[in-house]
């Protein structure tokens, strides 16, 4: 299985992959087409940010904690300017300007124009561009771009994920005292009594380890790679989540809600692991003190 670099050409849907594919589901006819522009977009993005990077930005608070630079609003802009020029019937919703719907569409693109921006904001060289796109209401591509890296992560629905072309699957450790898992805390954590701290205590002294990275797409995307084995979070948002959890889905991972039921990107919990790790994942979240 190959899935399209940024210069793929277009072909009918159904015909290239019809046994990767779920019967019954709808997926677009330009998927290929559909895919190489969001990796085109992401590029544009991923420019962006390390243009900034390099020359320096200015930086407001959203709140005591939750920052935002030039380099979010302008990464932003290009890209939601570049849908907009393409795919003038699409809705679009992306993080700092929200949701930008002209006309009902079947296409909705969710931007997150730089995830992990207080990564970038101290210089930490840890965040990227993710782009998702849904098709009649379900996730059905996911690009995220690592700039820094130069590693571009790509999912399309049905055909299978990759990393820099190559195809990706999700670890085969299946106990937690083997496992490496990362997670995330809300920017409310300062005052919300549901701050994952608890959950934090009890899966360390379950697990290999835990890490944090302040990059909630690329946490999925190293579940996707098999770098990390299981990620949890409780306050994330579409944009953290539209292009990672097509990624981490299409990579033969799997994803809930913190009571198990099937995750939704416009929930705030997300359980994502390799599969194997998944009910001892739960089973950890759901042991109140
Ligand atoms: C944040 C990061 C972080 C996660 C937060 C997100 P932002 O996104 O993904 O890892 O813990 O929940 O809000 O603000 O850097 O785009
Ligand atoms: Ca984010
Ligand atoms: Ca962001």
């Amino acid at each position: 299985m190959t899935l399209p670099s940024c210069q793929g050409s277009p072909f009918i849907e159904n015909m290239s992959h019809p046994e990767t594919e779920s019967p019954g589901r709808i997926y677009p006819e330009d998927m290929d087409a559909l895919t190489d522009f969001a990796c085109k977009v992401a590029r544009i993005g991923g420019t962006i940010l390390c243009d900034y990077a390099r020359s320096g930005f200015h930086i407001q608070r959203k709140n005591l904690i939750d920052l935002v630079t030039e380099a979010d609003l302008c990464s932003e802009q290009a890209i939601v300017d570049a849908i907009r020029e393409r795919y003038p019937t699409h809705q679009v919703l992306a993080e700092e300007k929200g949701l930008q719907a002209p006309h009902p569409s079947l296409y909705k693109w969710i931007i997150d124009p730089l995830d992990g921006t207080t990564n970038f904001a101290h210089g930490v060289p840890f965040y990227n561009v993710s782009i998702g796109l849904e098709y009649a209401g379900i996730g059905v591509i996911g690009v995220v771009l690592d700039p820094t890296r130069n590693e571009l992560f790509i999912g399309q629905a049905g055909h299978g994920a990759t990393l820099n072309d190559n195809p990706i699957h999700v670890s085969s450790i299946a106990n937690l005292n083997e496992a490496l898992l990362v997670t995330g805390f809300g920017y409310d954590v300062h005052t919300s009594p549901d701050n994952n701290l608890d959950e934090f205590c009890r899966f360390t002294l379950r697990v290999q380890g835990i890490r944090r990275t302040g990059s909630a797409a690329l946490d999925l995307c190293y579940v996707a790679c098999g770098r990390f084995d299981g990620f949890w979070e409780l306050k994330l948002n579409p944009w953290d989540t539209a292009a990672g959890s097509v990624i981490l889905q299409e990579a033969g991972g799997h994803l809930t809600n913190w009571n198990g039921l099937p995750f939704s990107i416009y929930e705030k919990q997300m359980v994502a692991s390799n599969t194997l790790l998944h009910d001892s994942m739960l089973q950890v979240l759901g042991q109140k003190e």
